[in-house]
């Protein structure tokens, strides 16, 4: 690599704009610390004329980034568009098919096709960083590869989405229901004004746990369907009523080795309010690693917008810089293993149930009867009569059984006049 180093920043939306201020800004203490000049010769987004935070240089501006390879000498090149596929997925392919070094924040892009890009990358010796696609600042993959290197992962779970956690977090402090709090997010900038559906959802933040899994376990980037649910459907009646029972709603991204399979899930989860991810609240992200001979490893920051997510982005830039070549996921591709999934329905937790139904005499037993019909025992019910309405809400916390039990037993309440709406099911943390 030469003394200068040419760098292209493609998307200059919240996160593209944000970095191009960094790189601009901080081009001496990058210099001072590992003795490259680095030179900014190419911005691309698509509308130039676009008001944005901080001044672009229209000279080196590309309406098409793929036309970047044409006219330039780029070094390393910065994808902040974000698509999973589309010019994301060429300008990436096309800057490591050219050996040019990628850094990039994009979760969809990396979980779906990172395995194919880092074989590019390590046929042409040059890197594909990631850090900023998992929980933002945090530097976690890093850690894994890098500061946990030798350790055998069992499992590593967590809050890997902000905006959710905020969400729940809010919900609980202001007494306000989704609906309301989610437009507060909105405004402040924690959630997508157009479309929040993928943080809400679970999406994004399966995202990222299969990238965690394929570093964690050295195994390809998982491809198997698996157990995922968002926080759309809590309620602030479950967040009030867990409270009561010292527990707390987190939206947790799980990932772990069982009987040398991999279970990969997210779902919202009830925590002890004494425990640690009981107590990671607002955008916080957090992420808690079992492995041997550490232990139990705890990491936790702020797990999105531009000012964490550029400080892992240029954390990957610096480790370029520096010379480090390596492996994308740590291991080469061609070592990486093939692991088969576990099957979701020996999942086993404690459930948290909550029935709305007519206030009638008989219908709490008929909820009893088939749960112990289907040997779930109870640990504790609460009835909350609605008398002015005529109805109830009946809280169930059962004893632990398996998602195919559960599932076969909470089949029948679809179809029960009683049972006014499907049953809202919460797991709690084993
Ligand atoms: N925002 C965060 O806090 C955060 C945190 C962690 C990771 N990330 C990841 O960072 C990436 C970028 O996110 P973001 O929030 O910055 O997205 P964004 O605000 O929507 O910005 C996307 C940028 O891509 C540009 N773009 C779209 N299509 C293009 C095309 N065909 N050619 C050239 N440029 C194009 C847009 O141009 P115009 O501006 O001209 O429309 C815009 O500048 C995503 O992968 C995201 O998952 C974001």
């Amino acid at each position: 690599m030469n003394n200068t180093i040419n760098i292209a920043v493609v998307g200059l939306g919240q996160v593209g704009i944000y970095l191009l201020n960094e790189l601009n800004t901080k081009k001496k203490a990058i210099e001072h610390k590992t003795g490259k000049k680095i030179k900014v010769v190419a911005v691309s987004a698509r509308n130039i004329n676009k008001k944005r935070k901080f001044k672009i240089d229209k000279k080196i501006f590309f309406k098409n980034p793929l036309e970047i390879f044409k006219k330039k000498k780029v070094d390393i090149l910065f994808e902040a568009i974000g698509l999973s596929d589309g010019i994301s997925k060429k300008v990436v392919e096309t800057a490591l098919k050219k050996k040019i070094n990628v850094i990039t924040p994009n979760k969809a892009l990396i979980s779906k096709h990172g395995n194919n890009l880092a074989k590019i990358a390590e046929k042409n010796n040059i890197n594909l960083e990631f850090e900023a696609s998992v929980a933002g600042g945090i530097p976690i993959l890093r850690s894994i590869k890098e500061g946990l290197a030798t350790n055998k992962i069992s499992k590593i779970y967590g809050i890997l989405n902000g905006t959710s956690n905020y969400i729940l977090s809010e919900m609980e402090d202001s007494n306000k229901n989704f609906a309301d709090v989610l437009k507060k997010a909105q405004k402040l900038g924690y959630a997508e004004p157009s479309n929040p559906k993928l943080d809400l959802n679970g999406f994004d933040a399966f995202a990222k746990i299969r990238i965690l899994s394929a570093l964690s376990f050295n195994s390809k980037i998982s491809k198997h369907k698996c157990l995922m649910e968002g926080i759309e459907k809590i309620e602030l009646k479950d967040i009030i009523i867990a409270s009561q029972l010292n527990l707390r709603i987190k939206l947790l991204g799980i990932s772990e080795l069982k009987n040398n399979q991999l279970f990969e899930t997210v779902h919202p989860c009830l925590v002890s309010k004494k425990s640690y991810i009981g107590n990671v609240n607002g955008v916080m992200n957090a992420v808690i690693l079992e492995g041997k001979p550490v232990g139990e490893s705890i990491l936790q920051g702020e797990g999105a917008g531009p000012g964490p997510t550029s400080s892992a982005l240029l954390s990957d830039l610096l480790s370029i810089l520096r010379g480090n070549i390596k492996k994308p996921f740590g291991v080469s591709v061609s070592k990486l293993k093939t692991l088969m999934n576990y099957n979701v329905n020996n999942y086993i937790n404690s459930l948290y149930l909550r029935f709305e139904v007519k206030d009638q005499p008989g219908v709490l037993s008929q909820i009893t009867n088939r749960l112990a019909k289907y040997k779930i025992s109870i640990k504790r019910i609460i009835q909350t009569p609605d008398k002015k309405n005529n109805k109830a809400t009946i809280i169930i916390i059962t004893h632990k059984t398996s998602e195919l039990n559960c599932n076969n037993c909470l089949s029948i309440f679809k179809s029960n006049k009683n049972v006014l709406k499907t049953p809202t099911l919460i797991r709690l943390l084993s």
